[in-house]
């Protein structure tokens, strides 16, 4: 497994290549992460996983600094998972200057988390087009933990006419059902107890719709005062459609229970999809 660290070298290595599958993350890899390597080798000849830690995506109160950086134990961990490179460049060859080219995205990049994580989604895309164009994947994997990434780095590569397909790995879970993201390690005891509470929720709101429940706001009021009772700081709790997560109509089928909250200095997001049927 090649390990890249600057921008020159990776093209040069690449040069001629086709059947690139991109895997972009910011590195701290579990077993999520492997998983979309997995789906990644299933879908090409020639596997990269970028790893860097995007200071645009960040907010000035944010955990930029703290986010951990474990570069070699991620790159043991994708060197059995049979990676063919890793890109991890330094913040300099990304950014040379300040970057001031972004991407403009679609209303929705302000819904959601992107209303508590003002110009995330901006930072998030406008990475994720500069590793496009460096890697010049095929097909691109991002996980559906980040359902509202995943709609926006779709969008982006539809609305953009990007060559590049997008495709979305299912979210894997702790054996108590916490999807699994890097800022868990951030959880004390009792908090990793906690943590698994938001995902209880999503349920209860999917076996509820699926009970024939169409009340959603009630359902998200009941949602954010059950989480608030038990110390959880509530972004939001909402039933939004698959398609495009506008709030949905009565008809919609394909529905996405989407929630963001904190335990303690915390942040943790999880989604469920649910589809309706009549
Ligand atoms: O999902 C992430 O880890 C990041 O937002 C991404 C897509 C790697 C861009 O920095």
């Amino acid at each position: 497994m090649l390990v890249i660290h600057t921008i020159a070298e990776l093209r040069a290595r690449l040069q001629g290549l086709t059947g690139i599958v991109l895997v972009p993350t910011m590195g701290n890899l579990h077993q999520g992460h492997l998983d979309l390597v997995r789906i990644a080798r299933q879908h090409g000849q020639f596997v990269v996983v970028s790893i860097f830690v995007n200071p645009l995506q960040f907010g000035v109160n944010e955990d930029y600094s703290k986010y951990p950086r474990t570069l070699e134990q991620d790159c043991k961990m994708l060197e059995q998972c049979g990676v063919d490179m890793v890109f991890a460049p330094g913040e300099r060859d990304l950014y040379p200057q300040p970057q001031q080219v972004t991407v403009d995205l679609p209303p929705i990049a302000d819904e959601l988390c992107g209303a508590f994580r003002p110009g995330h989604f901006r930072g998030a895309a406008t990475v994720v087009l500069k590793l496009f164009n460096i890697v010049q994947p095929r097909i691109a994997v991002f996980g559906k933990k980040d359902y509202q990434q995943l709609y926006l780095m779709r969008q982006m590569a539809a609305q953009l006419n990007l060559p590049v397909e997008i495709i979305g790995g299912e979210t894997v879970r702790a054996s108590d059902g916490l999807a699994l993201s890097s800022r868990n390690q951030y959880l004390n005891i009792a908090e990793r107890t906690e943590a698994v509470f938001l995902y209880q929720t999503l349920i209860g709101i999917s076996v509820a719709i699926m009970d024939g429940a169409t009340d959603f706001l009630k359902l998200e009021r009941q949602a954010i005062e059950a989480l608030t009772a038990r110390g959880w700081q509530v972004d939001y709790v909402t039933i939004r459609a698959q398609s495009n997560l506008a709030e949905p109509t009565a008809s919609e089928r394909n529905l996405v229970i989407l929630a963001a909250a904190r335990l303690g200095q915390t942040r943790l997001i999880d989604n469920l999809e649910v589809s309706r049927e009549w």
